[in-house]
């Protein structure tokens, strides 16, 4: 019965180390078997998804030498099997990044079908698409994806959506592609461009990452590299938000502050301080926190995997706030047990429309999913008295240490693991 138990009220204060970006990673290591040269990756963050990614690719033959916590060095040289396949790497949504890297080397890959958080319906056809543009065949059976080629050749492409998968998967299997390919309406998102730089350090040829239209040369082969990932922004936004909403003053230390700016401008709109160094922002809460309004969008806006983050924030804002998601349709899963802690709030459709109150209040709660998971803790870290979130293995997705973090900067939360473990957080807070 893994769960959190935490007692809220206490403002969050002092400096949290942020980890590297789970969602660079997860594509970073896929891709990292695309040579048969030895890869060194640093700044891989310890969490579930990337160590399931890891199995998995050392299911197929890959050599996998952990050299520290945060280290991977990895070769892709004995490969010897295309088929992706287990229970756990189905539940993981990047384990379709397996398609990219494996076609664009092998010119064939099998995966099973992916899953991840139930954030929504998650279609996967403009990566098939993409594959097709290539010069790929694709066939869904039995739950696996099969995609193969005799060649691969460059194309245009246009994606009819903005999907960071389909332009990583499409990148990974053009950059080994015969002649140019071109990807217009691509992802802009900080990891899809660190993705292109790590290939690029392989020796790819990829130009434009970071903008809407990417153009890549194909090269006959990649190479060995040393690459770090960059940190990663929804871990830093989460604890950015964590400050506003317990009124705290957090230090997020190792980050990009240009990668958190749509999060920045939001907590500034609602009364925050928001002060950023080289590669540090603090966020200082001590005035009361104001009404806005937010729309999800694809980078540089207001990102999908920090709405119940803000939405967290706005329910303890005065006024009425609106949140609209624009990107998954079933992102509000979270709204029901922020109720039952005091919120008041009501979702039509895609929006939900926030009455801020003055205080919540400690409930049992369940982690839905990952970033959900992460903005209830939140919720309960800023609520008088204790509460239990359960679930919790949706938030070790993502969030590397996340209670021990929390717990340096004061939080009262411990990971609990029998009725007796919770007893004693009793215990200790009475
Ligand atoms: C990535 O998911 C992230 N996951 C998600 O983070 C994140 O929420 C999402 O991008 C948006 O930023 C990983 O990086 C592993 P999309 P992805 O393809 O790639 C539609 C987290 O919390 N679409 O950009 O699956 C799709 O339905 C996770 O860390 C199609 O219609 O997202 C959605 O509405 C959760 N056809 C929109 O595009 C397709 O072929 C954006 O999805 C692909 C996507």
């Amino acid at each position: 019965m893994e769960q959190y138990a935490i007692n809220g009220g206490n403002p969050l204060v002092g400096e949290v180390e942020i980890g590297g970006a789970k969602n660079a990673a997860l594509p970073i290591l896929a891709a990292s078997l695309m040579t048969d040269e030895t890869v060194l990756i640093e700044n891989m963050p310890d969490v579930r998804d990337t160590n399931i990614l890891l199995n998995a690719m050392a299911g197929i033959g890959t050599h996998v030498e952990r050299i520290d916590r945060h280290s991977v060095k990895i070769n892709g040289s004995l490969i010897n099997d295309l088929v992706v396949e287990g229970d756990s790497v189905k539940k993981i949504r990047a384990s379709y990044y397996f398609l990219g890297a494996l076609l664009g080397k092998y010119k064939k890959a099998t995966v099973v079908l992916p899953g991840g958080c139930d954030i929504g319906c998650r279609a996967i056809d403009q990566h098939i698409k993409g594959f097709k543009a290539l010069g790929a065949s694709v066939q869904i059976a039995y739950g696996m994806i099969t995609a193969q080629a005799d060649r691969l050749v460059g194309s245009h492409i246009y994606l009819d959506v903005v999907s960071v998968g389909a332009t990583i998967n499409i990148m990974m299997a053009a950059v080994l592609a015969e002649g140019r390919t071109t990807i217009e309406n691509a992802a802009k998102e900080p990891h899809v461009v660190d993705l292109a730089n790590f290939l690029n350090s392989m020796g790819a040829n990829i130009k434009g990452a970071g903008t809407d239209v990417i153009r890549i040369r194909g090269v006959e082969r990649l190479h060995k590299t040393e690459y770090a990932i960059i940190p990663d922004q929804i871990e830093a936004g989460t604890f950015m938000f964590a400050a506003a909403a317990t009124r705290g003053d957090i230090t997020v230390k190792n980050v990009i502050p240009k990668h958190l700016e749509s999060i920045s401008a939001k907590l500034i709109e609602i009364g925050c301080e928001v002060r950023e160094a080289d590669d540090a922002v603090r966020v200082v809460a001590s005035r009361p926190l104001h009404h806005t309004h937010v729309k999800t969008l694809p980078y540089p806006g207001f990102p999908t995997d920090m709405q119940p983050q803000i939405a967290v924030t706005l329910g303890l804002s005065q006024g009425t706030s609106i949140v609209t998601e624009s990107i998954f349709e079933n992102r509000f899963r979270y709204v029901d047990e922020l109720i039952r802690m005091g919120a008041s709030i009501k979702v039509e459709g895609n929006t939900a429309i926030i009455d801020g109150v003055n205080r919540y209040t400690g409930a049992s709660i369940n982690a839905p999913d990952l970033r959900a998971g992460a903005a209830l803790v939140i919720a309960a870290l800023s609520a008088e008295g204790m509460s239990t979130v359960d679930d919790i293995r949706y938030i070790e997705r993502g969030y590397e240490d996340f209670h021990i973090k929390l717990q340096k900067l004061g939080a009262q939360i411990d990971k609990v693991e029998s009725e007796r473990e919770l007893q004693k957080f009793k215990l200790k807070i009475s």
